[in-house]
C-alpha cells in the first residue's frame, strides 16, 4: 500500500464541518438490504468554484441541495462524475482503490465539458473525508463497499451557450453491494449508438447515460439484462456496455476493445489487463468485430466473455443476442479466466492478497482524525 502525503496545511482552511453532522450520523443506520446506489450515507461534501477559484469546501449532512432553475447543468447538461469504492472487508483498514486515477479521469472529463480542473487535494479531501466521516457505515461482507460518487456541475444561472463560470463539486456515498449478481445476457445494439465519434464517449458525462436509457428499456422488454454498444461510425466493432468495459477469451487469449474516442477508459479494465499479463496471459487491445466474435462463439474459439467496472467488478456474460431474437450462448457461462481475474482483483481490493501494484490507498490518518473529538459540535 502506498501512502497519500498527509495534510500539509491546516485542513480547516480548506474545508469546514457543518454543525449538523453529529446528529445526522447519529440518526443513520444501515438497512438490512443494501442494493446498489439506493441507500445514501449521512455525510456529503460540497465545494464551490466562483470568481475563477475554488472556495473552501464543507462536509454537510446528506440532503437536498437548492439550485437556481436557470443553472446551466439543468439546460445544457454540463456535468461530469466519477464512481469509486472504499473497502473495509473483515478487519482490514479502510482503503480506496487507485483514487488518483479517478481524479485524473474526472479532470479529463471536466476538460471535455469546459468545467474547471479540480486540484488533487480538493478531490482527495472530498473522497477521503466522506469515507472517514461515514466509515462506520462501510458494509464489510465480500463484494460490499462504500460506493463514492464525486461529481462536478455548472451552477451559473444563465441560458447563454457558454461554459458555466460557477461550478459545484460534490461527493456523496452509498453503502452498496455488487451491482450485478450472477451472469448477464446482452443485447447487441445495432439500431442506436451510445455516443458519437469525436463526441463525449471517452468522458464520464451524465448525458451519455441518459442516452443509453432507451436501449436499456428495450433490453428489459426483450428479456436481456444490458446493452452491448458497437462503434458509432460503422456499428461493426464492439465498444462497451453502458457502464462497463468488455472482454472476451478467444483461443486462450484475452481480447478487449482498443480504446477509441467513444469508449470510457475503465480503471477496472486497466487493472485487469495488468493482472492478466502478470498471470502470463496474452492480452490484446484490439478491434473486435461483433460478427467475427459471434462466429468464434459458434465454433467454440471464444469460450467466455465478461464485463468489468467499479460497480460491476467482473461479471460473466452468458449470452449475446439480437433484437430479432437470435441468441448466442457462451460455452462457459461462468468462465474460468473470468473467475480467476475476479478473484484476484477482489482479493487485492478486500485485503486478502498482497498488492504488488500499490493500488490500495489506506485512508490517511489525518482524515480519520476528522471523526475524533467534537469536530461536529
Ligand atoms: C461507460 C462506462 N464504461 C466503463 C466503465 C468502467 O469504468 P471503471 O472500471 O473505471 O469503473 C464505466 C464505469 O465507470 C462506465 O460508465
Amino acid at each position: 500500500m502506498h501512502q497519500i502525503p498527509a495534510f500539509g496545511d491546516d485542513p480547516l482552511q480548506r474545508f469546514t464541518l457543518h454543525e449538523g453532522l453529529g446528529p445526522a450520523v447519529a440518526a443513520f443506520s444501515l438497512p438490512d438490504r443494501l442494493g446498489f446506489g439506493s441507500v445514501f450515507a449521512p455525510v456529503m461534501f460540497r465545494a464551490d468554484y466562483r470568481d475563477g477559484s475554488w472556495q473552501p469546501g464543507q462536509f454537510q449532512p446528506y440532503g437536498p441541495i437548492s439550485i437556481d432553475p436557470g443553472a446551466k447543468v439543468l439546460h445544457y447538461a454540463q456535468e461530469v462524475f466519477e464512481g469509486q469504492k472504499a473497502y473495509r472487508v473483515g478487519d482490514q483498514p479502510t482503503a480506496l482503490f487507485r483514487p488518483a486515477m479517478n481524479w485524473r479521469r474526472l479532470n479529463a472529463s471536466a476538460a471535455r465539458l469546459c468545467l474547471p480542473p479540480l486540484p488533487e487535494t480538493l478531490f482527495l479531501d472530498g473522497v477521503f473525508g466522506v469515507t472517514a466521516l461515514n466509515e462506520a457505515f462501510i458494509p464489510g461482507a465480500s463484494g460490499q463497499s462504500l460506493y463514492l460518487r464525486p461529481f462536478l456541475f455548472g451552477t451559473e444561472s444563465n441560458l447563454g451557450m457558454a461554459a458555466s463560470r460557477e461550478v459545484s463539486f460534490m461527493v456523496i456515498a452509498s453503502p452498496s453491494q455488487a451491482y450485478h449478481a450472477g451472469s448477464m445476457s446482452l443485447l447487441i445494439e445495432r439500431a442506436e449508438s451510445r455516443v458519437a465519434g469525436g463526441g463525449i464517449g471517452a468522458a464520464k458525462v451524465g448525458g451519455n447515460y441518459a442516452c443509453a436509457l432507451q436501449s436499456a428499456a428495450r433490453c428489459a422488454e426483450l428479456g436481456y439484462d444490458l446493452t452491448l454498444w458497437l462503434d458509432p461510425v460503422h456499428r461493426r466493432n464492439i465498444e462497451e456496455l453502458s457502464g462497463m468495459n468488455f472482454f472476451a477469451v478467444v483461443d486462450g487469449r484475452l481480447l478487449t476493445p482498443v480504446l477509441t474516442d467513444s469508449i470510457l477508459a475503465g480503471i477496472t479494465r486497466d487493472s485487469l489487463i495488468q493482472l492478466a499479463r502478470a498471470q502470463g496471459l496474452v492480452v490484446e487491445e484490439t478491434s473486435i468485430a461483433i460478427d467475427e466474435l459471434l462466429g468464434w462463439i459458434e465454433t467454440g474459439r471464444c469460450s467466455e466473455c465478461f464485463a468489468c467496472g467499479t460497480a460491476a467488478i467482473v461479471t460473466p456474460i452468458r449470452e449475446l443476442g439480437e433484437a430479432h431474437g437470435t441468441r448466442h450462448d457462451l460455452l462457459q457461462a461462468e468462465g474460468e479466466i473470468t473467475a480467476l481475474l475476479r478473484e484476484e482483483l477482489l482479493d487485492i481490493q478486500e485485503g486478502r492478497a498482497a498488492d504488488p501494484f500499490g493500488w490500495m490507498v489506506p485512508l490517511p490518518a489525518d482524515y480519520q482524525e476528522l471523526t475524533d473529538g467534537d469536530l461536529c459540535a
